[in-house]
């Protein structure tokens, strides 16, 4: 069983008084993150104290990710899943960003030192846990702006920055570039092949049935439609009174690698934090995968003062819906290794072993 040794203070000190945690417990909870299509793109190394995480290029979805953002997003909600898990467990992790220049795959180096176990990250763990994309119909009951700015504060605390999307010609602008994003890449018929991919697996990735919706609404609707076919999960009734959701848009100052793993950590913190104050939460990327759309977001939206990386739609469940299922992830040991048996595709540079 793979364990991390903590040296206190930066001295080793002695086989007895490391103290221990198991590793694989707190990459089991990083595993639990969003991904894109849930396809769970990272890889683990685990060097005695040091956790290294990898980006599976192989995981890239080819249609609706083509420049890898997604991909780099998702690993970036891993890596915050990581400290929080940590976190919970009395570890304060100490993360390295793109430790290395020469492999564009190594994504973080990690260590762990001792950390007080508080209550507060105890609680972000149980939201760690609960937490689900809920593409089901907001309640009617507004978010308040207080929700909004705790929300806003959890990216900024990710060094990411976050813009709530609260104006009715804002919104409606949003919601138009989610539709034309959608129909541009409905346009491709390999991307519809590989939406249909990636819906209903039995290898432990993907987004089952259970998680969809019966009868989603078109994308563009007030934000409340998603990209997938439909599933068996039960929606609210439609109510007399319209849906309200909050928009927030993670946006970031550049449009590098790091950038967009800071942007995956912020999304994660944003998410967990709408989980511990009760607001369900789904996360919406097409009007970002589309250059056109994405341009026009920046321009239009963000005036070009930021990159936008992902957006995010929050609100209250309407009352008396069934919890959501976790959708599958894989066995940690199928995500981890030892330096000795990391796959070459991680470490091109890695001498051949004997
Ligand atoms: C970068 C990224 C982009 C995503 N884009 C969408 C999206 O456009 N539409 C959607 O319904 N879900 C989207 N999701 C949510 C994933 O489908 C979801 O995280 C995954 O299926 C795992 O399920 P869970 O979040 O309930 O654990 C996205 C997630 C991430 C991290």
């Amino acid at each position: 069983m793979l364990h991390i040794g903590v040296r206190r203070g930066g001295v080793a000190m002695g086989v007895e008084a490391a103290p221990r945690a198991p590793v694989v417990e707190l990459l089991r909870h990083a595993g639990r993150a969003p991904s894109v299509h849930n396809t769970q793109p990272w890889f683990w190394c685990v060097d005695d104290d040091r956790v290294t995480l990898f980006a599976d290029r192989e995981k890239q979805l080819e249609h609706a990710d083509p420049d890898g953002r997604d991909l780099m997003l998702s690993c970036g909600a891993a890596l915050h899943h990581l400290s929080v898990a940590a976190a919970a467990a009395g570890w304060e992790a100490r993360i390295h960003r793109m430790p290395n220049p020469d492999n564009a795959a190594q994504l973080a180096d990690v260590t762990f030192a001792p950390g007080p176990s508080t209550a507060q990250a105890r609680h972000e763990l149980e939201a760690l846990l609960r937490r689900r994309t809920d593409r089901r119909r907001m309640a009617s009951w507004p978010v308040g702006r207080g929700e909004v700015a705790r929300l806003l504060a959890a990216a900024v605390r990710c060094r990411a920055q976050a813009v709530a999307v609260t104006s009715a010609p804002a919104r409606a602008l949003l919601l138009n570039l989610q539709d034309a994003a959608d129909a541009a890449q409905r346009r491709d018929p390999g991307y519809l092949d590989e939406l249909e991919a990636w819906v209903e697996r039995t290898d432990d990735q993907g987004i089952p049935f259970a998680n969809l919706v019966r009868h989603p609404p078109p994308v563009g609707d007030r934000g409340a439609g998603t990209r997938f076919p439909s599933g068996i999960l039960a929606d609210a009734y439609p109510s007399e009174e319209p849906p309200y959701d909050a928009l927030l848009v993670i946006c970031s100052a550049s449009d590098d690698r790091a950038s967009r793993l800071g942007a995956g950590e912020a999304l994660s913190a944003v998410l967990l934090q709408s989980a511990m104050d009760g607001l369900a939460s789904m996360t919406l990327s097409q009007a970002v995968e589309v250059d056109r759309t994405r341009e026009i977001l920046r321009d239009e939206l963000l005036k070009r003062a930021a990159f936008p990386q992902v957006l995010i739609r929050v609100g209250w469940a309407e009352d008396g819906l069934e919890p959501l299922p976790p959708t599958p992830r894989f066995p940690i040991d199928q995500l981890v290794s030892d330096p000795a048996n990391l796959p070459s595709r991680f470490d091109p540079y890695r001498p051949p072993q004997p």
